[in-house]
């Protein structure tokens, strides 16, 4: 199959390339640069360019791409910029689709667990939970609704709900390591708030999921199957690394670091993959251990 995918060169977008190449799929990455290799193909979602030429025969296109939410501390300039690149590059993209003579099956573009807001506390959210509050919940609603266009023209559009992507290299796993590998690591909070990891190994198959199997669209929440609390998240890393788990960071202190991003450290998301697993999709990490294993 034939499979554009743009925001390629990212954490997760890297992995799928890989993954789907290793399928056996043809991958043409969108880029914003001049393009240095034969699979890849410019666009500028800032001008509106799309090249269609290239993208004619492409029967699935996966949109990765935004600045990246952890870059910078939350400024209302730096708040418009994450939304701005998302909203913007998703209604190009989805517009331009529509243009194509021979239209792709499927346009898989990236959401988050954002969008059931920054606490739900122990509530079990599934892909029929309504949005939360705050700025990435309204972020992730608007982000999914710039894809209407591909829906209205009869693309099966689904949002992958990305939760915390734990993989090797980067991604939630990233800043938290150094720390414990140095003893230094403890839970955020009172540690008892839900966090909805899941591996890059899963993440990158149930986006492959999505793109293979005829019949997917709308919401799809990825995330194990067993959310953790962070305090059991940290003793497990912690157990991992054959390091104690020292010194909890108190909420205060991580609003004074990060401002306003701290709550996605602290907020508590208990998130389940309910329509992944409808589908017929298994995860091969199902929960905290596994996903930590497998990153290390
Ligand atoms: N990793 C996670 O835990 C996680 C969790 C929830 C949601 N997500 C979402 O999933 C998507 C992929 O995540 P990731 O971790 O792979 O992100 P990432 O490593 O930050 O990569 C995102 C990619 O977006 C592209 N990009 C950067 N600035 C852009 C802009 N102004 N306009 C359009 N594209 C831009 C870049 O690719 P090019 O330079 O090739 O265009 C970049 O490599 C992101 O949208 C992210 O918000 C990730």
């Amino acid at each position: 199959m034939r499979v554009a995918v743009a925001g390629s060169s990212g954490f997760i977008g890297t992995a799928l390339v890989a993954g789907l190449e290793s399928a056996g799929h043809e991958v043409i990455r969108l880029v914003r640069h001049a393009p240095a290799a034969a699979n890849e193909a410019q666009w500028d979602p800032e001008q509106g360019a799309v090249p269609l030429a290239r993208l004619a025969g492409v029967e699935a296109v996966v949109h990765l791409g935004g600045i990246n939410v952890g870059a910078r501390r939350w400024t209302r300039r730096f708040k418009k910029q994450l939304h701005h690149s998302r909203i913007r590059s998703t209604t190009v993209l989805a517009s331009a689709l529509t243009g194509l003579a021979t239209r792709p099956r499927v346009f898989v573009c990236a959401s988050a667990m954002g969008y059931y807001g920054p606490d739900r506390g122990r509530e079990l959210l599934d892909e029929e939970s309504g949005p939360g509050d705050g700025f990435l919940a309204r972020l992730c609603q608007d982000w999914e609704h710039a894809a209407a266009p591909a829906s209205a023209a009869d693309i099966a559009v689904c949002h992958p709900r990305f939760g915390l992507v734990v993989g090797p290299g980067g991604g939630a796993l990233k800043p938290l390591l150094p720390l414990f590998r140095l003893g230094l690591g403890g839970h955020f909070g009172n540690g008892e708030q839900f966090w909805s990891p899941v591996s890059l190994h899963d993440c990158v198959r149930a986006l492959r999921f999505l793109v293979e199997q005829h019949g997917c669209v709308g919401p799809y929440n990825v995330t194990a199957p067993e959310p953790v609390t962070n305090g059991e998240f940290s003793r497990l890393l912690a157990a991992e690394l054959h390091r104690p788990r020292l010194l909890p960071v108190p909420g205060f202190a991580l609003q004074l670091a990060v401002g306003e991003a701290s709550s996605e450290l602290l907020g508590s998301l208990r998130i389940v993959p309910t329509r992944l697993g409808e589908a017929g999709f298994e995860f091969d990490h199902p929960d905290a251990r596994a996903i930590i294993r497998a990153a290390l």
